[in-house]
C-alpha cells in the first residue's frame, strides 16, 4: 500500500511540474492560451478581454489583501531564514484583526466559500506566514473540536481513478475520535507552494495551540479537506487515514 501511495504522489508531483512547465511556456506565447501572473498566480487568457479585466480586478485585491506592512505589537512564534510565523489572537489590536479577514476572504474566495460563520469565534488562533517580501503567503486557521473521524484507505485498482473524478477527494469512517484543534482553513499562496510553508504552519500549530504541550497528529484534524489539502495531510501525518471534521455527509 505504501508503495501505491509514493507511485502516487510522485505521479501528481510530475503532472504539477508539467503543467507548470506548460504554463510557462504558454505564457512567452505572448495573446496565446493560458497565462499565469508571476506576482497574483492567476491563470486567465490573456487574449480575452474579458479575462484580462478579471485579472486586473483580482490582482489589485489580491496583492494589496496580501500586503503586510508589520505590526507595532506582533506575536512572531517562528523564524526561518526565509520568513517569520505571525499568530493572530481574536482579542488583537483591530488592524491585526482586520488582516486576517482580508486574507480569509481571499483563501475562501479560493477554496469557493461562501461565507462561514466560526464556530468558536473567540477561541480561533490564526497563524500567517510572512514572507521576506513582506506578504501573507500561508495562513492556518484554528479552531478547539471535540471529535474527528479518520479517512479511509482509497481502495486499489481501476475504482480509485473514479473516485478521485468525484467531488470529494475522500470518504471517512463515521466512527468518531476524540481530537482537540481543528485546522479550519489552511491555504499557501499559489506561487509558494511545495516549499514546506504548510508543514511548517502545522508545526507552529501544534507547538502554540495548547500551552505546554506538543499536539501528536491524532489530535488534529482537517475541516473538509480538497484534493491539495488530502494530499498534503496524507504526507503531513504520514498516513492516508488522518483526521477530517466539518462536513456535510
Ligand atoms: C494544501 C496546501 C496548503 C499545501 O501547501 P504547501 O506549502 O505547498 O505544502 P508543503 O510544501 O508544506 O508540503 C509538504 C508535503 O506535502 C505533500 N504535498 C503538499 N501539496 C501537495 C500537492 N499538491 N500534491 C502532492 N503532494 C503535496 C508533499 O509531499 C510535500 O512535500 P514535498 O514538496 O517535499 O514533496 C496548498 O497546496 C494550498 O494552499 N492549496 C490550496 C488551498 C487548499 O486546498 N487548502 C487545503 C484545505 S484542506
Ligand atoms: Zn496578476
Amino acid at each position: 500500500l505504501k508503495q501505491v501511495n509514493i507511485q502516487k504522489s510522485t505521479n501528481t508531483r510530475d503532472l504539477n511540474k508539467y503543467t507548470k512547465d506548460q504554463l510557462i511556456i504558454d505564457a512567452g506565447q505572448k495573446h496565446f492560451g493560458a497565462t499565469m501572473c508571476k506576482s497574483c498566480g492567476m491563470i486567465y487568457t490573456a487574449s480575452s478581454p474579458e479575462d484580462e479585466l478579471q485579472h486586473m480586478q483580482h490582482h489589485h485585491r489580491f496583492l494589496e489583501g496580501i500586503k503586510y506592512a508589520g505590526w507595532k505589537k506582533e506575536r512572531v512564534v517562528a523564524e526561518f531564514w526565509d520568513g517569520k510565523i505571525v499568530l493572530v489572537l481574536p482579542h488583537d489590536p483591530s488592524y491585526a484583526i482586520r488582516k486576517v479577514e482580508d486574507v480569509q476572504e481571499l483563501v475562501d474566495n479560493e477554496l469557493g466559500f461562501q461565507q462561514v460563520v466560526p464556530r468558536y469565534p473567540n477561541k480561533t488562533k490564526t497563524f500567517l506566514f510572512i514572507s521576506d517580501e513582506k506578504k501573507v503567503v500561508g495562513c492556518l486557521i484554528a479552531e478547539p473540536i471535540k471529535q474527528a473521524f479518520r479517512v479511509l484507505s482509497e481502495p486499489t485498482g481501476p475504482e480509485s481513478l473514479s473516485s478521485r473524478e468525484c467531488h470529494r477527494a475522500w470518504q471517512c469512517s463515521n466512527v468518531p475520535e476524540p481530537a482537540v484543534c481543528g485546522i479550519s482553513r489552511i491555504w499557501v499562496f499559489r506561487l509558494k507552494r511545495r516549499k514546506r510553508i504548510a508543514r511548517r504552519l502545522v508545526d507552529t500549530l501544534r507547538n502554540c495551540f495548547m500551552f505546554g504541550s506538543f499536539l501528536s497528529t491524532n489530535e488534529i484534524a482537517f475541516s473538509d479537506p480538497t484534493l491539495d489539502g488530502k494530499l498534503f495531510a496524507t504526507k503531513y501525518c504520514n498516513t492516508p487515514n488522518f483526521l477530517v471534521y466539518n462536513f456535510n455527509s
